[in-house]
């Protein structure tokens, strides 16, 4: 059994012993190049005066380059012209670049870039979504606004809760920072990058050389995380390297160091969400209103796109009959905020969830129960429709609810923390529950499409590229499970190799969790393609039907014979049949019409949900979490283990975003947490010490790779019960709702301690 083997990360031994090759780690020939960009320091300013003097005959300098240098500036932007590579007259953000050095060694074109003697005139800098929304800076002519029904009916309610909900951005915070390198070709251009997207590398890059796609070609071996970050963040580098190789004739490359990425790069959206809703006695929905007001940084980047998402999982597991989702999409002078894990998602589910936790708190109900009242009719029962129109054929949310709020003992450990916290004056516990409902598919409907290229060498042995980048998810091991299941082999018999334009070309990001249902489809239709191929040779060989022909543990069965895999594929090479085929996948059933908000832009759910319990120390605000337990559904996973790992670390960087990962920015719009010293990602030691991940495992519905299930992003959400717990904690303080914004920091838990104490 190939698919389905709880087999380790493919890449794990080298990962471990320090093997595994990541782009830093490429030698470079010795004449190679090393890029740095020079900063802004302003968040929106004129440039007067640019002296770049000092930068020049700095050490190892080779070339500055500045907009004065570049008068067809290339533009780095995934989806309209507005980012130019360096600024041109006016900075919109402290860390844009400016110019560009290309010096001997990384340390010198770093120094060299401090050295230059800049002049500015300060312009009005909008850092807030309020200072944006009162300036009418957005990247849309004004609010997007989907609803059904009527939300006026909300006056019928038996209980409004209306409120304020602040939600921090994140730091993508992979291991290995954004990086690229360039070297020139007789013809064009040769570029590795750390990119979830190697075509829009490809595709920028051509277009700032002014050369056809075929003439650059974009590899990636692997990432060391990208987590969304690397979807349209590494434009910069590659550009700049491309074009700084394309000037001197040399090798160039690119790294930040990671305060300059923290300072220059997008990071996931952050945003304020208002609420109003309106329930019954028992706590069932009859009208909510939200309005996002998300904050997007200086440049459009992906935020429309994220921000439709938000609105998308506004209503999580949850039949909303009236609703209203007004969506802003704020233009300021920040960092271009950008995919991050969820890539919108989570935004819209948090404001769902905190309008149960504040019903629940109003009704006196336990929350599981009124999320209970509010489920989509589960899988079986006649479907209900979202907010948007698709039907919800497939919700397990009601079973996997029930079996988790069982297997933790949720509302006997409610019970204990109730007795335990009416008798501790100072530690309070608390202790949520968060289901999560995940729509898979892009919902830009064109970018569900995949490649693959797989070759049978006459040896027998097998080799698969496909559209997908690897960066820490597993991808590359499940379709090579799923490549050496069509053969009968294992899947250490199957090699994949780097991404690479050049091999598969077109390829959509590796994003939204699809990299498996698209990748894993594309690189099955290819091994089909040679396995039919090297069943009709045989089958008629032994005057048998090929459909009769067996391909199991490395053999291939053909009447009473059985063959060596090897063997047979060295008959169909001295045949002089093809053993390679490229294969195809577009996703189904979708489409999506955003102007209207109407449509089926997801090929199914993904569901799962986790309880977490916690502990607040009301005279500091500090806090731990003690035990997680999480049920999460992978459809007929592909990979347990992996799968596992995908939940486990999800769910971690989903409390860290909502617990101590905090982005501060200064009155002059300059981010002050721009190293590991000032911005708390979890360390091991914040992983619960009690830790119950278990997988659901009930087929998908829809005909996806084996019937599994995407598992990238949607756990993400399930962080969330972290969150709620310390709000639940909170509540043992007083009778007041704890109203807790997100980080909830130790200095907010502390205030809302005092708050809810009226202290
Ligand atoms: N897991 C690791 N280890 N590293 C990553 O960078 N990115 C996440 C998720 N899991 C990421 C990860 C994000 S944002 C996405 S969209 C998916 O992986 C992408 O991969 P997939 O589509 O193959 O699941
Ligand atoms: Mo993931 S945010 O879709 O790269």
């Amino acid at each position: 059994m190939t698919i389905g083997s709880p087999l380790p990360h493919d890449s794990a031994p080298l990962h471990v012993t320090g093997q595994a090759r990541y782009v830093d780690d490429v030698p470079l020939p010795g004449h190679a190049l090393h890029l740095a960009f020079g900063l802004s320091v302003k968040a929106h300013a004129e440039i007067l005066s640019l002296d770049l003097t000092e930068v020049r005959k700095s050490g190892g300098v080779v070339l500055v380059l500045s907009a004065e240098d570049l008068p067809d500036m290339p533009d780095l932007s995934p989806t309209v012209h507005d980012e130019p590579l360096l600024a041109t007259g006016t900075v919109h953000y402290a860390g844009q670049a400016i110019f560009l050095v290309i010096a001997e060694t990384h340390l010198q074109a770093r120094t060299a870039a401090r050295r230059a003697k800049i002049t500015y005139r300060d312009l009005p800098a909008l850092l807030t979504v309020e200072a944006a929304l009162a300036a009418n800076s957005r990247f849309e002519q004004g609010p997007i606004l989907w609803s059904r029904g009527d939300i006026t009916t909300m006056s019928s309610a038996h209980t409004v809760v209306e409120g304020e909900f602040e939600v921090g951005g994140q730091e993508h915070f992979y291991l290995e920072g954004q990086v690229a390198v360039a070297i020139p070709q007789e013809d064009g251009m040769h570029v590795i990058s750390s990119t979830q997207h190697p075509t829009e590398i490809q595709h920028k890059v051509a277009h700032a050389l002014h050369l056809p796609m075929s003439a650059v070609r974009v590899e990636m071996r692997r990432m060391g995380g990208g987590f969304g970050g690397k979807e349209s963040q590494g434009n910069a580098l590659a550009v700049a390297c491309a074009l700084a190789a394309h000037a001197t004739g040399k090798p160039c490359k690119m790294r930040y160091d990671r305060d300059d990425d923290m300072v220059i790069t997008g990071k996931r959206h952050d945003l304020k969400i208002r609420y109003k809703a309106g329930a019954d006695a028992s706590g069932k929905f009859i009208a909510v209103d939200f309005t996002h007001l998300i904050r997007c940084g200086w440049s459009q980047d992906l935020s429309l796109a994220v921000a439709d998402r938000a609105m998308l999982h506004a209503d999580n597991c949850y039949f909303i009959p009236n609703i209203r989702i007004e969506s802003h999409r704020l233009k300021t002078n920040t960092q271009s905020a950008t995919a991050y894990r969820g890539f919108g998602g989570p935004q819209g589910i948090i404001g769902i969830e905190r309008v149960i936790d504040h019903l629940a708190h109003t009704l006196k109900l336990d929350p599981a129960l009124v999320m209970h009242r509010n489920l989509y009719a589960p899988l079986g029962a006649p479907p209900q429709t979202t907010p948007y129109g698709m039907q919800v054929e497939d919700s397990i949310t009601d079973k996997i609810l029930n079996s988790l709020v069982e297997t933790s003992r949720y509302h006997e450990r409610k019970a204990a923390i109730d007795a335990f916290n009416a008798a501790s004056p100072i530690l309070k516990k608390g202790i949520a529950v968060t289901p999560v409902k995940f729509g898979i598919s892009f919902t830009l409907t064109f970018l569900n499409q995949a490649g693959a290229l797989c070759h049978v060498y006459q040896d027998g042995s097998v080799i698969v590229n496909h559209g997908g980048t690897e960066m820490g998810q597993g991808l590359n091991q499940k379709v090579a499970q799923v490549t050496a299941a069509v053969f009968g082999l294992t899947a250490a018999q199957v090699k994949i190799t780097a991404a690479d334009t050049a091999k598969v070309p077109n390829t959509s990001a590796t994003a939204a969790s699809s990299g498996s249902d698209l990748n894993g489809k594309a690189a099955e239709n290819a091994a089909l393609t040679i396995r039919d191929r090297i069943s009709a040779f045989i089958a008629e060989k032994h005057q048998v039907l090929p459909e009769t022909v067996r391909f199991k543990d490395g053999q291939i069965r053909v009447g009473a014979e059985t063959y060596d895999f090897a063997r047979v594929v060295n008959w169909v090479y001295q045949a002089r049949i093809s053993l390679s085929s490229t294969g195809f996948y577009a996703t189904p059933k979708i489409n999506w019409d955003r102007v209207k908000g109407q449509g089926r832009p997801f090929l199914y759910f993904a569901y799962g949900a986790a309880v977490t319990e916690v502990v607040i120390d009301t005279l500091t605000g500090e806090n731990r979490i003690l035990r997680a337990d999480i049920l999460h559904d992978c459809g007929n996973s592909l990979n347990p283990a992996l799968d596992i790992g995908q939940v486990e670390g999800a769910y971690v960087q989903g409390a860290g975003w909502l617990t101590t990962e905090e982005l501060v920015w200064d009155a002059r719009g300059i981010l002050t947490t721009h190293a590991p010293s000032t911005y708390k990602i979890p360390a091991v030691s914040d992983r619960p010490d009690i830790f119950n991940v278990a997988l659901w495992t009930d087929s998908n519905i829809e005909d996806t790779v084996g019937k599994s299930k995407a598992v990238g992003e949607p756990p993400f959400n399930l962080g969330m019960s972290a969150f709620f717990a310390l709000s639940h904690a909170v509540s043992a303080c007083g009778a007041d709702y704890p109203a807790l914004n997100a980080p909830a920091t130790a200095e907010r838990i502390l205030m809302a301690v005092n708050r809810v104490r009226n202290v």
